[in-house]
């Protein structure tokens, strides 16, 4: 079992990046040392009060100089604009890291990176732990409602990424949705079968999980539901599972939240 660690941390930066978009930075050498990419954490937003009593699931956006950790995060409720107003110093408190994270590509597979929105958040650090021991460019397709929420091109361009970006309405990149461009690039006579590792809003997910099994590619999906306890204490993050006769559900949190794809049943989702 994974070891996980409750601690307060103190705030370094909390900055705006894009519309409704900020990253997070605050320092913790033991966590920093746990976290693998694609395990998340369970951050309490509530500052002195009790409002709102439920932690929020963040994934680790990256870890730098050994001993920092980031998340990134778009404001959509209350949890998450009550973040948005913590200031470098202040305190919070953090669970982690939790989840199973992802299983690393082997150094000769062909890796393929599908990202939607905040989905980007789990797959940039995994790109950043494999840029450490692999050299070649990994393709990414990435994709945004609209240019305005685009973020992170530069830091992904360093990263060795060859990244093509979407947006729905057009305004930056190709117009149409992440999605299409993996049909575009799975109609190709393709040399090498690319292993997926996608993580973004489930009707992404699904459709990416449906083009795995008709190219009968290895898929890897990073799920982001709802959580309660982050913990496998509410049983609030179950998703069916497919085939499965010994257990018919997943918790997202515990099992999760990384899967292969084939385990889980996407008729239900
Ligand atoms: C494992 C995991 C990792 C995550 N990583 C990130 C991350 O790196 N960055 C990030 O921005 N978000 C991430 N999320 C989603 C994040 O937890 C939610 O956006 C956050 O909890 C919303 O809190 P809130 O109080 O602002 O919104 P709430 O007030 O709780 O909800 C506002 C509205 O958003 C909807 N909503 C809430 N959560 C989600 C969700 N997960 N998906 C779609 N709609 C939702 C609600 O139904 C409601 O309509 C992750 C979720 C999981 C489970
Ligand atoms: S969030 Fe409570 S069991 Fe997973």
């Amino acid at each position: 079992m994974n070891k996980t660690l409750e601690e307060v941390v103190s705030i370094e930066f909390n900055r705006q990046i894009g519309i409704d978009t900020c990253l997070m930075g605050f320092r913790s050498t033991s966590l920093a040392s746990l976290a693998k990419p694609g395990q998340f954490l369970m951050i309490h937003l509530g500052r002195e009060t009790k409002d709102p009593l439920l932690r929020r699931p963040f994934s680790i956006h990256g870890i730098k100089d050994k001993n920092k950790l980031m998340i990134l995060y778009r404001i959509i409720g209350k949890g998450t604009s009550l973040l948005s107003t913590f200031k470098e110093g202040d305190p919070i408190s953090v669970i982690g890291p939790l989840g199973n994270g992802f299983n690393l590509p082997r150094p000769n597979e062909r890796t393929l990176f599908v990202a939607g929105g905040m989905g980007i958040a789990p797959l940039f650090f995994l790109t950043q732990v494999l840029n450490e021991v692999q050299k070649h460019k990994f393709k990414m397709f990435l994709g945004f409602p609209t240019s305005q929420e685009v973020v992170l091109l530069d830091q992904l361009k360093d990263l060795n990424v060859d990244l093509s970006l979407t947006t729905e309405d057009g305004s930056l990149g190709i117009k149409g949705l992440v999605t299409d461009l993996l049909d575009q690039y799975l109609g190709q006579r393709l040399t090498k079968r690319p292993v997926i590792y996608a993580c973004g809003p489930t009707p992404m997910l699904k459709k990416i999980a449906q083009k795995s099994f008709t190219f009968n590619l290895k898929c890897y999906v990073s799920l982001e539901g709802s959580m309660a306890c982050g913990l496998g204490i509410c049983q609030g993050c179950a998703v069916k599972a497919a085939n499965s006769k010994d257990k018919p559900y997943y918790y997202v949190c515990q099992d999760g939240p990384v899967f292969p794809a084939e385990m889980i049943d996407w008729e239900v989702m």
